[in-house]
């Protein structure tokens, strides 16, 4: 308890006068007016038109992994940022690490969910201690959870498995220094599949990481995974899940053209990108059979102070169980 006191709070700065805009580069949990909120509804719909043609929509769908292996191609591993926000987030992915910003939820559900954290956080401790802790991370690209994973964390006891279906990711991966086969195995895999070749046996993973992969699948694909990360998990093992949301930035900024279907996309690189709402992602989850611990909005004002530009981003972060 003295130690989250001492520890610095995310999540905290509060935009009250909008005058104050350019004086931080970004402010939490913003609220967006009904205008605000008109305003992106119109922008979404003027760009969802679609104008693909079969043949173009075929490539984009079967052909998804040689888009990613293509950006991975030219951007190596420069491309995504490390993590570091993970453990203040998912203070769950290095409980041993504890100098990471403390995440303070503004609204009323943080009592609530804070005391459902702290219950089960005292449950994973007692399972912590008595074996090995297994982490999957499904699309995890070059490394960039891993990664930081593997350094923040001491605990020997943690091994981490990693998959993507992008060949080239996962060479790229293997070639840093930092892979360690000690503490760590990736592999290629396509979680879409229907039969998932892994070196690790049903019910045996203590948690799944999905950040930022959900939406780079076909939207009719994904209760497939969701059911696979199911089989996977123990009973009472957790997904982690960090992903774009409805009228992001980057869902606002698409041209007319590029919209494959409701609120899914393709970028110029044709790697594509879907925008979930909270709802959707509930019903996902709980429609395979997990219990929703944590779902909540991430909406954050971005500030571009040199050009004096604002950026609204919008991410869902969510939690879930599956039951003992
Ligand atoms: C936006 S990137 C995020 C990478 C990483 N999770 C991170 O946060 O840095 C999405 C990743 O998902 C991978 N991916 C997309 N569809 C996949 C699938 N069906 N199976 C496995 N990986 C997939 C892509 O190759 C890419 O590496």
């Amino acid at each position: 308890m003295e130690d989250t006191i001492k520890r610095p709070q995310f999540g905290n700065r509060l935009l009250e006068n909008v005058d104050e805009v350019f004086k931080h580069n970004a402010w939490d949990n913003v609220q967006w007016d009904a205008n605000q909120e008109k305003a992106a509804a119109e922008k979404v719909e003027r760009n969802s038109e679609v104008t693909f043609s079969e043949d173009h929509l075929k490539d984009l769908e079967e052909n998804a992994d040689k888009h990613w292996d293509a950006f991975y191609n030219i951007h190596q591993n420069r491309f995504f940022k490390d993590r570091h926000w993970l453990f203040t987030e998912f203070p769950e992915l290095a409980p041993d690490y504890t100098a990471a910003p403390v995440r303070v939820f503004p609204d009323s559900e943080s009592s609530q969910l804070s005391t459902i954290n702290v219950k089960n956080e005292e449950k994973e401790n007692q399972h912590v201690k008595n074996s090995k802790r297994f982490i999957f991370e499904i699309g995890c690209g070059v490394g960039n959870t891993i990664f930081p994973i593997l350094q923040y964390s001491q605990d020997p006891s943690l091994f981490i498995y990693g998959c993507d279906f992008s060949s080239k990711a996962i060479e790229i991966m293997k070639q840093n220094e930092l892979y360690d086969t000690k503490r760590c195995e990736v592999f290629v895999l396509d979680a879409t599949s229907n039969d998932w070749q892994v070196p690790f046996s049903e019910n045996s993973l203590d948690i799944i990481v999905l950040i930022f992969v959900l939406s780079a699948i076909e939207p009719s694909k994904m209760i497939n995974v969701i059911q696979h990360i199911h089989k996977y998990l123990r009973p009472g093992g957790l997904v982690v899940f960090r992903d774009y949301g409805r009228y992001d930035l980057a869902q606002l900024r698409f041209k007319k053209g590029r919209c494959i279907s409701d609120n899914f996309y393709a970028r110029g690189d044709k790697t594509m990108v879907y925008f979930f709402t909270q709802e959707e992602i509930s019903k996902l989850f709980i429609n395979a059979g997990f219990i929703e611990e944590q779902n909540l909005i991430d909406r954050r004002l971005q500030v571009n102070r040199g050009k004096m530009l604002t950026m609204y981003r919008v991410w869902i972060q969510a939690k879930y169980r599956k039951p003992l």
